[in-house]
């Protein structure tokens, strides 16, 4: 059994993808610093789906001796998969220091790991983020990337042109995923994004908003030159993505790529505007969503999705999910999470 380090393991994308991956025969190690993730929501998640207890290794990637340690811990990493990074894109341009220093730094010391210990395979999560705004959609992965809209966006460039560079040099080859918006919760119920705080993207806005955690939403935008005027973005069941980096490693393992990093788009192929998702949403709940048409949000391109034909071909992805079942696993886990809170307010009343 082949087994794969998953940094960022107890994150959204993360913990659905170790799902993927032991479903998939995979033995799977993670490794987290649990600074913007639950350990226990996500290893607990994982075990009741798969029934199998993952080792997190608690380690902060920016301390290379804990990081290195790993390695010696486990001489047998066939692959590994990067996610472990700061994402908020209005946080990265608050505080770019955090987001070069956490970001780049935990990669490189990774990647001094991976030649010291010839791990053969690294798959490096990216985001659409790297187009900025495009020319022209559905983007391709030979579409050119454009200065990034914020210090996150860099970040995911400067990633995948370190990633490019280290693989031309040593014996790695690697793959750079690029997600448009990764949406939605496992239909087990039992794993689903955790926003920290006051959350920014449109689907877990439009839950707690549903569940009276926000009172009233804006729409980012309405006089935009769309169907409806508001802007339209690709988004993509987790679990979509979760099986691409399952088909990824597979596609490196038996060295099927075409160079020492192959690119590739994870999104649907479908635009969807965020008034149409919000008709959605209001659909499958029933719930009447409080929203207000709203100013535009500095930073948003208009319209962005992808050509998908690279991964579906090449990696032979096929996508299971649609914007219903996203809009459904996205609510399901929100109500879930509600019943958790209040079960332990009655908890804390009875003490
Ligand atoms: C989607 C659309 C908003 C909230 C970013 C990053 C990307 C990835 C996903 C990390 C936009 C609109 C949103 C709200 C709204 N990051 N919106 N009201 O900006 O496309 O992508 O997050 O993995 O790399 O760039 O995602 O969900 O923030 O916004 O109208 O309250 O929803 O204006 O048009 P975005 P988003």
């Amino acid at each position: 059994m082949k087994k794969i380090l998953v940094t960022g393991g107890c994150g959204f994308i993360g913990s659905h993808t170790i799902v993927d991956l032991i479903e998939n025969g995979f033995e799977v190690i993670s490794v987290d610093d649990n600074s913007r993730s639950s350990e226990e929501i996500a290893l607990t998640g994982i075990e009741k789906i798969t029934g199998k207890k993952i080792k997190n290794y608690k380690v902060d990637l920016k301390s290379f001796d804990e990081t290195h340690a790993i390695f010696q811990e486990n001489e047998d990493i066939a692959g590994i998969i990067h996610f472990a990074a700061y994402k908020a894109v209005g946080e990265s341009v608050e505080q770019p220091l955090l987001y070069y220093e956490n970001n780049m730094f935990g990669l490189i010391n990774l990647l001094k790991c991976v030649k010291e210990f010839n791990v053969p395979n690294f798959v490096f999560s990216s985001s659409c983020t790297v187009y900025g705004n495009p020319d022209a959609i559905p983007v391709t992965e030979q579409t050119p990337t454009k200065k990034a809209e914020s210090p996150y966006g860099a970040t995911k460039q400067m990633g995948e042109t370190i990633i490019q560079d280290f693989s031309s040099a040593n014996n790695t080859n690697s793959i750079l995923l690029r997600y448009f918006n990764p949406v939605g919760a496992h239909p087990s119920n039992e794993l689903g994004e955790l926003p920290l705080g006051k959350p920014m993207n449109l689907v877990p806005v439009i839950t707690q908003t549903a569940i009276g955690k926000i009172n009233k939403m804006y729409v980012h935008g309405s006089d935009y030159e769309t169907r409806d005027g508001s802007c339209i973005r690709d988004y993509i069941h987790v679990c979509d993505i979760a099986n691409a980096h399952t088909l990824a490693l597979q596609y490196l393992i038996e060295a099927k790529n075409k160079t020492k990093t192959d690119i590739f788009n994870l999104g649907t192929g479908d635009g969807v505007t965020v008034l149409e998702a919000i008709n959605m949403f209001e659909a499958i709940s029933g719930v009447k969503l409080n929203y207000e048409l709203g100013p535009r949000r500095p930073g948003d391109v208009m319209a962005i999705y992808a050509n998908n034909n690279l991964a579906v071909e090449a990696l032979g992805w096929q996508i299971k999910f649609g914007l219903k079942e996203m809009m459904q696993t996205a609510w399901n886990w929100e109500l879930k999470l509600k019943k958790k809170q209040d079960l332990l307010k009655q908890q804390a009343a009875l003490n």
